[in-house]
């Protein structure tokens, strides 16, 4: 393990004003994704959507880092550059998400537990060869009135540090991601609940196997109440909440979190972020590596189209320009009002 060059990829990733795209759906979850603008999932749309995304110029300014999905890191540009290196030029690090996907936990119903640990140090070797250097791998959680259990919790957290120890081993950063869903009716307080004992069993876990926490970025949820709840935090409450279980579960070793969006819309993620990183200075960097909440306008603005691809890349640049300004603290609702007049 090269800790050096492990501690550096973290601290590139989450360097100030920066955070990461999470283009990484896997074939499944991206044709439902292009479902949403009536585009049929081929081989040539999905690489030509990654190459949009991937060729667009200036983000850098504000995206760090790319998670990829298998597929797309054995894919060229039109120009028949490989897709990682079409990142890797701009400065941008390319990343691969690992995980097989989430299945039923047996005789725990409504749980589930992250497989693809068989076979997985081969690949990531594979991978690391390929140009990744980074890696995630997602455990859900989900909140009903008896779940989580302290199985399900165990089980996915002793899985996310086996992950995590053969990414170091294999030099590459781990992103560990235990996400609480915001489906369901919970309140705010239920999933700070929940989310607080995930993290402390995950960092339990980690420390068990051995993972050097200084090359590691933790990617969760934010503290917010179900998406059918009736209460809907603001976002001063959804910051407070979330550093309080974030201070009390996360060492202050880890160099930084990247919070997924997990169905918050694009600017609902932009302003939590940004309220979190107006509450001062913490222990780690505050950003984000956000999937939906990057990619929905742009493929609204694409709709498969050639002739739009510009537009499209228009509103990537567009919302990768406001969450940087959010890892600072910076956004203000004209920069959203300022992207239209420009448009
Ligand atoms: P969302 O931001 O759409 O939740 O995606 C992030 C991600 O990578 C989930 O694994």
């Amino acid at each position: 393990m090269k800790l050096d060059e492990l501690v550096a990829t973290a601290h590139a990733l989450v360097a100030p004003g920066k955070g990461i795209l999470a283009a990484d759906e896997s074939t499944g979850t991206i044709k439902k994704r292009f479902d949403t603008i009536q585009l049929a999932s081929t081989e040539e749309t999905r690489r030509a959507y990654r190459e949009l995304l991937f060729t667009t110029a200036g983000v850098e300014q504000f995206i760090s880092g790319v998670i990829l999905y298998d597929e797309t890191m054995r894919q060229q540009a039109r120009d028949g550059t490989p897709l990682p290196q079409v990142l890797a030029r701009q400065g941008i690090i390319p990343g691969i998400k690992v995980d097989k996907g989430a299945k039923d936990l047996p005789f725990f119903p409504g749980e589930k537990i992250t497989e693809g640990l068989d076979g997985l140090r081969e690949r990531l070797a594979d991978y690391r060869s390929l140009g990744a250097r980074f890696a995630k791998w997602r455990a859900v959680i989900d909140i009903g009135p008896a779940i989580p259990t302290a199985s399900g919790i165990h089980a996915n957290a002793h899985a996310l540090a086996r992950y995590a120890a053969l990414c170091q081993e294999q030099d590459l950063v781990p992103i560990v991601e235990p996400e609480v869903l915001m489906d369901g009716d919970h309140g705010i307080e239920r999933c700070a609940e929940v989310t607080e004992a995930v993290l402390r069993a995950v960092f339990e876990e980690l420390y068990q196997a051995r993972v050097a926490l200084e090359g590691t970025l933790l990617k969760p949820n934010m503290v917010i109440a179900g998406k059918k709840s009736a209460h809907q935090a603001g976002a001063e409450e959804v910051a407070e909440a979330t550093l309080r279980v974030l201070r009390r579960a996360v060492p202050a070793a880890v160099p930084g979190i990247v919070f997924l969006s997990g169905g918050q819309s694009p600017v609902q993620a932009t302003e939590n972020l940004n309220a979190m990183n107006r509450l001062g200075p913490q222990p780690w960097e505050l950003s984000f590596s956000y999937g939906r909440a990057l990619q929905e306008p742009v493929l609204q603005a694409w709709q498969g189209r050639e002739t739009q691809v510009a537009d499209a890349q228009r509103a990537y640049y567009h919302r990768a320009a406001c969450n940087g300004a959010a890892r600072f603290g910076r956004y203000t609702p004209e920069q959203e009002e300022a992207a239209v007049r420009h448009a």
